[in-house]
């Protein structure tokens, strides 16, 4: 090897092929013999101390990834390309280039491989399929909103609002259905009923404190009636087929499965439509337990109903009705009080002039009325009071006097008032029994007749947006339905990603799932309802944090089987399936993230400490492969880096590693396995880069940011759901990424990432835009070079950009001499060549001084190359808070 390094020369082309002779599987999986023996042949010549343009191409078989769908990766070939992607880093005298030729021997692909032996190419990384060829790029991915679907029957979803404060922001979204447990029934929903409290929920007008402690908390939607469709074990009053009205939480469900004790049911009335019978529970009580129960209204006595129109209000009127009382009502508009003239009531008013307190003392004789029940908030109240006759009570029914904590005169009280507040959703928690027999009695009512239907708005679920509205405007008289039987023009959310991604009845596996990283993802994954986890390390929980959340863990239901294992170690993953099998339920996914770092310069790295971080990752990731190969897994992730695409300097053994997983994600996928590769950029918060500081405040300067663990936990929700077979998640800056590493930055992998306010930025030099124009394609980097002079041109006119005319000359614009000489040094500063004042002032136009200015950089031809296309590698740019946005949807 001596003898023949010393024959090398400048501009030298060595083409390695060795790698093409990499072991297959089984006896060297991860490739680490190869590897270590082309480390060193790097280590040699880099020691070769006056190289200055030597050209290194590393020549594999079927090694990158370019269709998703194509034959098994050669894997024990991989690393060998993260090494050459740090050497590209580390040692800038050598020109590194990656060439992965097809698989056989076809002499087009050899002629295609000569050809890239012998051009210049900027490109670092191509493989060559057939007569194509492909250049490697890292392309950014957009976020997208789930497109909505349309509902089918049989579709189970449920009311969400995702606009704080917004009735607009009102849709269904799927979700799961589930069948019942022992002592629960699911309901198919036909209707569902819609009250005044919903719509102050979806303004956000109730605050947190007055729904606590309340049957339906902040869930939207009270009351449905509908089909029993299954009963769980142990239920013996209800049966599948029986038609029921429920008071339970989210009602605006098309399927709802819940336990018979903890809601309110009754059988339908025979006599009554789901509609008709689903508005029934709520007003009705809050009437006939205020007015009957509380207030104890009697025959003959005279009771005032507020807001009388409405559901309660007209629940009240029957109540009253058939207790035998004298009824005086107020509505606010004339077409409410002519429909109540024509049920037959005598006394009504209007209660915005408050005019109605003198009305009812008139009516009466200067008596006043025995009860009062209204809603109503303010001054109101304090007139109520002066209308009450000795003994009256008041039936407080309304929240907001309440939230507003206003305070009552006392003086009227001396008259033995009764003021009482109803709210039936504390009543339904603190006294059940009564609700039930309330419930049960208004039954009757309605099967004798006594009460009847209250008019009814029905408005079917595809129009939820408006009957919201309608309610909220007040405009209704009696009760609004929503029918959820027909599913014509209504669209549904696809469900939220996470709801779908683990079963409580499956087994999920975390290696290095002690590590900073893999605890935060075990707490995500129990709290999304994993319930059965396996967490592997060498010294399984040993640390006080470890511990800690493992006892959180099973605390929050989630079992938990701590392993001590190491996962590069076969007999220990025999032992560990094995236990999974013997003991736990089926194991469904597995979560790799074990690793240790072992940091150093490819000139000192060595075959030991290359097998020491290789051995966790790359070892660990094929004995996990090869032992959940026939298991029918919902998921297997790779937990890589972002390293692996970048190449990090001092890094050639963890870069090889991940790339290693990167190839395995791909070479299962070609065998139809489930497989994942996450290139994770640095986490913040926990784990290896956080642990050390140093590390993470130089990142931070480079303009690589951290991810905090919610982002990624969020990120890997949507990873999951969609399951790319890989994909890189960073939060980069890529502008300073480009300025502060110029060899990174103008690498055609990535060149076209950075933004050119960041890549022409007046700070940058000449030499890093040369590199990011030779990185571009001939078109692209003619267009640059345009809007460049544009840039320096709208400077030195102090005019805005697009102000400037691209096909108008210098002269024609307004430049004249002195501004000449300003651009002349501008532009000689920035493009590194010299720059004559004629050149400028000889009346070229701004897109004609473009190509003599390449041509002056030596980029006057294009590079020869066929077009690219790009192996399937995503990146993910988390800007400020893209992470959390996309939830969502798509990144
Ligand atoms: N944190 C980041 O910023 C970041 C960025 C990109 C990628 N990642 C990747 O995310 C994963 C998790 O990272 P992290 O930050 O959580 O790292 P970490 O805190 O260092 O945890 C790694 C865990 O792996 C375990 N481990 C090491 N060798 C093992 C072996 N042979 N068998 C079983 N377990 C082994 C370690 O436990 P024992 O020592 O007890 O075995 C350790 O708890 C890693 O794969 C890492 O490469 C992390």
């Amino acid at each position: 090897m001596q003898r023949l390094l010393e024959t090398v020369e400048n501009g030298d082309r060595i083409v390695y092929l060795w790698g093409l002779d990499a072991p297959v599987e089984e006896n060297d999986p991860t490739g680490t013999a190869d590897t270590v023996a082309c480390l060193h042949l790097i280590q040699a010549l880099a020691e070769i101390k006056q190289l200055e343009s030597l050209h290194f191409f590393l020549v594999t078989c079927a090694a990158q990834p370019i269709h998703i769908d194509e034959n098994p990766l050669a894997l024990a070939q991989s690393p060998l390309i993260g090494l050459v992607r740090v050497a590209i880093n580390e040692h800038s005298n050598i020109h590194f280039h990656l060439v992965d030729i097809d698989q056989g021997n076809d002499i087009n692909n050899l002629a295609l491989l000569l050809d890239e032996l012998l051009a210049d190419s900027p490109d670092e990384e191509i493989a060559l399929r057939g007569t194509e060829r492909h250049a490697h790029r890292l392309r950014q991915m957009q976020v997208k909103e789930p497109e909505p679907i349309a509902a089918t029957p049989g579709l189970p979803y449920e009311l969400e609002s995702s606009t704080p404060g917004s009735i607009e922001g009102l849709h269904f979204r799927e979700k799961q259905r589930r069948a019942p447990d022992p002592g629960e029934i699911e309901l198919e929903v036909r209707a569902a009923s819609l009250n005044y409290k919903d719509v102050l929920k979806v303004k956000k007008l109730l605050p947190e404190e007055t729904l606590g402690n309340t049957f339906y908390g902040n869930s939207l939607g009270m009351e449905a009636a509908g089909v029993i469709t299954q009963v769980g074990e142990d239920v013996e009053d209800y049966q599948a087929g029986d038609a029921i009205v429920a008071s339970l939480p989210s009602a605006f469900s098309s399927y709802i499965t819940v336990p018979v004790d903890s809601v309110f049911l009754m059988p339908k009335p025979d006599n009554l439509s789901y509609e008709e019978a689903v508005g029934v529970p709520r007003v009705f009580v809050t009437a006939y337990y205020g007015l009957y129960h509380v207030a104890r209204l009697q025959a003959g006595e005279r009771v005032l109903i507020h807001a009388a129109s409405g559901g309660v209000g007209m629940a009240a009127i029957q109540v009253a009705q058939w207790i035998g009382a004298e009824i005086f009502a107020t509505v606010d508009s004339p077409e409410k009080s002519a429909y109540l003239r024509s049920l037959g009531i005598e006394h009504i008013m209007d209660f915005r002039s408050l005019e109605f307190v003198d009305q009812v003392m008139v009516s009466t004789d200067g008596k006043g009325a025995d009860v009062i029940i209204s809603a109503l908030p303010g001054e109101i109240i304090t007139k109520n009071l002066a209308v009450l006759a000795p003994f009256g009570r008041f039936i407080e029914i309304g929240k907001q006097s309440i939230v507003d904590d206003k305070r009552l005169p006392m003086r009227p009280f001396n008259r033995n008032l009764t003021f009482s507040v109803v709210d039936i959703d504390h009543l339904m928690v603190e006294r059940p029994g009564i609700f039930r027999q309330m419930l049960s009695e208004i039954r009757g009512r309605f099967m004798t007749l006594d009460f009847r239907p209250l008019p009814l708005d029905v408005f079917p679920a595809a129009r939820i947006v408006d009957a919201f509205n309608h309610m909220a405007d007040s405009n209704h008289i009696g009760k609004i339905a929503i029918s959820m039987r027909g599913v014509e023009k209504l669209s549904v959310l696809p469900m939220a990603m996470e709801k779908t991604l683990f079963k409580p009845d499956a087994t999920y596996l975390i290696t290095g799932g002690f590590g900073g990283f893999g605890l935060e993802v075990a707490r995500w994954m129990s709290a999304l309802g994993v319930r059965n986890l396996v967490l592997v390390g060498r010294s399984g929980a040993a640390t006080e944090e470890a511990r800690r959340t493992v006892e959180e863990l099973e605390k929050a239901g989630t079992k938990v089987l701590a392993a001590s294992v190491d996962i590069a170690q076969e007999p220990q993953v025999e032992r560990l399936m094995g236990g999974i099998d013997a003991t736990m339920p089926p194991l469904k996914g597995v979560m790799h993230a074990a690793a240790v770092l072992d940091d150093l310069p490819i000139a000192e790295l060595d075959a030991e400490r290359f097998s020491k971080v290789m051995a966790p990752k790359g070892i660990g990731a094929w004995h996990l492969h090869r032992y959940t190969r026939d298991i029918s897994l919902d998921f297997f992730v790779l937990f890589s880096s972002i390293s692996a695409q970048i190449g990090n300097a001092n890094q050639a053994n963890y870069v090889a590693a991940n790339v290693f997983l990167d190839a395995l994600a791909h070479h299962r996928r070609a065998s139809g396995l489930p497989a994942t590769s996450i290139d994770w950029g640095a986490i913040s918060e926990v784990g290896m880069a956080a642990r050390d500081k140093e590390t993470g405040e130089y990142l931070e300067g480079i303009g690589v940011k951290g991810i905090t663990p919610t982002q990624a936990t969020k990120a890997l929700a949507y990873i999951l759901y969609r399951q790319p077979v890989q994909i890189s998640l960073m939060h980069a800056d890529w502008g300073k990424l480009g300025q502060f590493n110029p060899a990174f930055a103008t690498s055609p992998r990535f060149a076209h990432l950075i933004p050119d306010e960041a890549l022409f930025a007046e700070d940058s030099s000449d030499k890093v835009l040369r590199r990011a124009l030779q990185a571009m394609e001939p078109e692209e980097r003619e267009e640059k070079v345009i809007t460049l002079l544009a840039g320096e041109i709208s400077k030195t006119l102090r005019i805005p950009t697009d102000q400037v005319g691209l096909h108008h000359s210098l002269p024609n614009m307004g430049v004249d001499s002195l501004m000449a000489m300003e651009l002349r040094t501008a532009l000689q500063t920035q493009f590194g060549v010299t720059i004559t004042m004629l050149e400028l002032l000889k009346g070229n136009t701004i897109t004609q001084m473009a190509t003599p200015l390449l041509e002056k950089m030596g980029m006057g031809e294009s590079f020869g190359l066929s077009p690219e296309s790009h192996p399937d590698t995503q990146v993910i740019t988390a800007k400020e808070d893209a992470v959390s946005s996309y939830v969502e949807g798509e990144i």
